[in-house]
């Protein structure tokens, strides 16, 4: 038989099981915990001899106390410290959420961002928050944000839709940066029935002008089975690995295919996509099992 205490002790200890599952997905995974996390790959036609290492940085959702200026600026400390030869922005540096207690405007996290340094240069391609909280974009149904005018006023080099050839060691690549899939809000008050993409895939991949290899950033992940072999790696974030994840799945994911871009390195027809878990939160604070994360890109 179950005693009065038993139970209370059950009770009791469940609560504070819930307490702690809580108090850890709440506040000790999205603010206190920060991993590196590594893939390397050598695509399809890449070009024998060159090394190339990409460091990621995707979903910052600038808000306090979870995403400060002050944590953002020790994320690029950090990011720089990993010997990248670029860095890359993968969107949604605005907040995208309600829980906060300030936003930071976006003079403030620029300028943190503007700590990152690489030697072939810092690039960013914008997200959907950027565009959803820029009433004048909304209104504009394009042109640009907010984000997009902080990035480049702090010297980062901001893509929509365009495509730029570097080079590493006299070695050529290509890097195209896609502009939102979501970037237009639907309603009456913008007279737009459906959210609306400002992607243009084919109009940026044709000014790919050698055969040297290409590196595709692209907020959503959705887009990946329309870019063709010639891209060697997609980078996206967005999904946030679902936020919550385990046994390698997750259950919630911002995307039309499910769990199948959630979060990782997938391999589709030998093309390869690299899914960021990303660094902030948006909708509520909480992140489990997909701790926020740098991420390292050994191509070669
Ligand atoms: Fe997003």
């Amino acid at each position: 038989m179950i005693t009065r205490r038993d139970f209370m002790k059950f009770v009791g200890g469940g609560f504070a099981s819930a307490m702690a599952l809580g108090g850890y997905a709440f506040a000790f995974e999205p603010l206190a915990r920060l991993n590196v996390t590594r893939y390397a790959l050598t695509p399809p036609g890449w070009t024998p001899g060159l090394k190339l290492r990409v460091v990621a940085l995707a979903d910052i959702h600038a808000c306090e106390p979870w995403m400060s200026a002050s944590r953002i600026a020790s994320i690029c400390r950090q990011a720089n410290d990993l010997g990248g030869d670029i860095t890359v922005l993968l969107g949604d540096y605005a907040t995208g959420m309600n829980f906060v207690t300030r936003y930071i405007h976006s003079s403030e996290w620029s300028k943190a961002l503007a700590i990152l340094q690489a030697p072939l240069g810092v690039h960013a391609v914008m997200g959907n928050h950027d565009w959803w909280e820029d009433k004048t974009a909304q209104r504009n149904g394009g042109g640009t944000t907010f984000a997009h005018r902080a990035l480049s006023d702090v010297g980062i080099n901001v893509y929509s839709n365009r495509a730029i050839r570097l080079e590493k060691d006299g070695q050529g690549f290509w890097l195209a940066g896609l502009e939102d899939q979501r970037a237009l809000i639907a309603g009456k008050k913008w007279k737009r029935k459906h959210i609306q993409g400002l992607d243009d895939l084919d109009g940026t991949l044709a000014q790919v002008g050698d055969s040297d290899p290409v590196i595709l950033l692209a907020h959503e992940p959705d887009i990946f089975p329309r870019v063709p072999t010639r891209v060697a790696l997609t980078l996206s974030g967005h999904t946030h690995g679902g936020q919550v994840r385990f046994l390698g799945h997750s259950p919630m994911v911002p995307s039309r295919f499910g769990d199948r871009y959630a979060y990782g390195h997938v391999i589709e027809d030998d093309r390869s996509l690299i899914i960021s878990g990303g660094l902030g939160c948006s909708i509520a604070p909480i992140r489990f099992g997909v701790p926020p994360e740098i991420v390292v890109v050994d191509l070669g």
